[in-house]
């Protein structure tokens, strides 16, 4: 926690002095977007943030009451006739009173900050799971993690100091006023050293500002390559490269060290002025004040008094400075909060969306691509192009191509992953882009070629787009997968918790598991995106079967490369480069089309290959299954063998 005990002078950061004096900055800040977001929040808790700033006042009152009483105890107690006892009294109840509202301050402050922390929190959580995929494309985990996590504990840590900060601004003000009216010439010595210790600050907070966003952006980096390696452990250590991965890691937490030792420089350097400059108001106290005191100038409380101010002036200067910082790491992290939420969703739904037709019939789930061209952001090259295909309700449809040649792409546009650049996909006569999201996704259910599993059971995996599905339509998805059999075998069932990303299965389980998520959900187009590739063949005859029974209601898209699952679609349609390229039945295919030849023999050597590769690095290398096989060089090896 980082806002703990900010305001108190032991306080874990009591060095980031920067005190009052820097409002030419927080000027240009306002305009900042990320202070909006913080205006917003702000209003939003402005009810408990005006409680904190209130009971702060309170605070104040009593604080400043304080030496004040002091004075008067020794003056009238013990200089003159009044009683010691009774001023000694008010002493305490004021320091009771001061003590009372300081701990109420701060309970309200941090309630309200993480009040403020926790919607942030939430709003940049809703954002992030509703953005489009490109932006996730192009974003680092590392990055938005950091952005969920540390950013807005620096905008909690913040706001937290925001009644305090204003209590102790009050304090600071009534103690000055007190000061100039009792004794002018000796209050303006003592406080002389203020202004330039408001030079100072703004010339720190200058030299600061880059330093703390450099260490930011450094935490942001080591979280990126922490959490690619902890998430990419299998093929780090298949390949051995612990110590390259600790290199990464070491290099970025070496940058983090160098940039905070940087900003540290900078404090080192600024500190022991904005300590010194106060203690030179106590020397003037002490020097000019003795001498009034023994002119019979003034009297010893009014001295003891002026000590007790100028002492308690420096805690809360020393603490506004350190607010001055805090916003400054607020109004970065704010930024970097604010380009999250403030990205927009490309993929946008109409105000008022189109239902999908729904027939009593069952004819439903035509697929229509008219025409359709599409280019990923930042590429040349279009992925798909002028591609137009016509899937009638109900049917079975393998598509066929060269890695690399747009399959998963057009599977991605189906699903509004992206949005096409030409042309339209339609679902039953509907264009994707007029369909509610949800329906959208409901529609299509798809299969990755990557298998993601949840950290859960087995029967919240499969039932994870219907969390109220029944046991028994978990079973029957499972069943209907191929998945059912060792399931039942797992220690607790249905009931067993697979491991992060599902690893203690094999790569075939997992794949059966996310085939009987697909199914659970009942989707009218079921979109199956070369998702039996690591099943055995041998196993793979029984999914086929029950693969079957799925498929008789609904319209499928098998993205395949094996003959025997190529077999369970009636149709073929072959993709090269973007564009479909051949059309028919596998047989007619085979004998008519060479290319078709070619891409599917290349496919058999591919998973020769694979299996090698899977052999050599143990049966958990999902990753390397994609990774490393397309760098093989198939000539070469047949070569090769040929010459062994
Ligand atoms: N997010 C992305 N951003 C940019 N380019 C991409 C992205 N995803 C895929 N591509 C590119 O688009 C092309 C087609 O990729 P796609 O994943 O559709 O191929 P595929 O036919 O499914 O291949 P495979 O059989 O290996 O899965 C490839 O050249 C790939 O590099
Ligand atoms: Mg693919």
């Amino acid at each position: 926690m980082i806002a703990a005990d900010l305001d108190h002078p032991d306080s874990r950061e009591p060095d980031t002095g920067e005190p009052v004096g820097s409002s030419g900055r927080s000027r240009i800040e306002v305009e900042h977007p990320g202070w909006h977001l913080l205006g917003r929040s702000l209003w939003e808790q402005r009810r408990g943030l005006a409680a904190g700033v209130g009971i702060g006042l309170l605070w104040a009152l009593g604080k400043v009451s304080v030496p004040q009483l002091t004075k008067l105890g020794i003056d009238r107690g013990i200089e003159g006739s009044g009683s010691l006892v009774f001023w000694s009294a008010l002493v305490v109840a004021a320091g009771i009173v001061a003590g009372i509202f300081t701990g109420w301050r701060r309970w309200l402050a941090f309630r309200e900050s993480r009040w403020i922390e926790t919607r942030l929190r939430e709003r940049i959580f809703d954002h992030i799971v509703r953005l489009h995929i490109g932006f996730h494309d192009v974003m680092q985990t590392g990055q938005l993690m950091s952005r969920a996590a540390s950013d807005l504990q620096q905008v909690q840590a913040f706001v937290v100091m925001i009644p305090i900060t204003l209590s102790n601004l009050a304090m600071v003000i009534a103690v000055v006023v007190l000061l100039l009216v009792s004794q002018p010439v000796l209050a303006l010595v003592a406080l002389a050293p203020l202004p330039f210790v408001s030079v100072l600050a703004s010339r720190f907070s200058r030299r600061i500002h880059p330093a703390v966003l450099a260490v930011q952006q450094e935490q942001a980096q080591l979280a990126t390559v922490v959490e690619e390696s902890v998430s990419g452990i299998r093929v780090i250590k298949g390949f051995g490269a612990e110590v390259v991965q600790s290199a990464k890691v070491r290099a970025e937490a070496e940058d983090i060290r160098r940039v905070s030792m940087d900003a540290a420089k900078i404090r080192s350097r600024f500190l022991p002025a904005l300590d010194l400059l106060p203690a030179l108001g106590l020397v003037a106290v002490l020097g000019i004040g003795g001498h009034r005191v023994m002119d019979g100038e003034m009297t010893i409380g009014d001295l003891v008094k002026f000590n007790a101010y100028i002492t308690m002036l420096i805690w809360p200067l020393r603490n506004l400075a350190m607010t001055v910082a805090l916003a400054q790491r607020a109004s970065v992290a704010l930024t970097r909060v604010h380009e999250v939420l403030s990205t927009r969703n490309e993929i946008s739904e109409l105000a008022h969306p189109k239902p999908l037709p729904h027939s009593a019939d069952g004819a439903l789930g035509r697929v229509t691509f008219d025409h359709v061209s599409f280019t990923f952001p930042g590429r040349d090259e279009p992925v798909i192009e002028d591609l137009s295909v016509n899937i009638e309700p109900g049917a079975a449809v393998a598509i066929v191509g060269a890695t690399g040649s747009g399959k998963s792409t057009l599977v991605r546009l189906l699903a509004r992953f992206y949005d096409v650049d030409e042309g339209s996909i339609r679902i039953d006569g509907v264009d994707v882009r007029d369909v509610a999201l949800a329906d959208l996704r409901g529609a299509v259910g798809i299969v990755f070629e990557d298998t993601f599993l949840f950290n859960d059971t087995v029967a919240s995996n499969i039932a994870f787009a219907r969390p109220d599905a029944s046991r028994a339509d978990i079973e029957r998805a499972a069943r209907l997968a191929g998945a059912d059999e060792f399931v039942s075998a797992l220690p607790q069932g249905y009931d067993t918790v697979i491991g992060e990303r599902g690893f203690s299965l094999s790569g075939g389980q997992r794949q059966r598991i996310a085939i009987a998520r697909a199914i659970a959900s009942n989707p009218r187009i079921l979109v199956l995106d070369d998702a039996t590739s690591a099943v055995d063949p041998s196993k793979e005859h029984e999914i086929r079967e029950a693969m079957r029974t799925v498929m008789k209601d609904r319209t499928t898209l098998i993205i395949a490369h094996r003959t025997g699952t190529i077999a369970l679609a009636e149709r073929v349609i072959f993709i090269d480069e973007g564009r479909v390229t051949a059309e028919g039945e596998h047989e007619e295919l085979m004998r008519t089309c060479e290319r078709y030849r070619q891409v599917l023999a290349a496919w058999v050597d591919r998973e020769e290959t694979e299996s090698t590769t899977m052999d050599v690095a143990g049966d958990d290398v999902g990753g390397l299954r994609t990774v490393d096989v397309g760098l093989i060089d198939h000539d070469v090896l047949r070569s090769e063998g040929d010459v062994g």
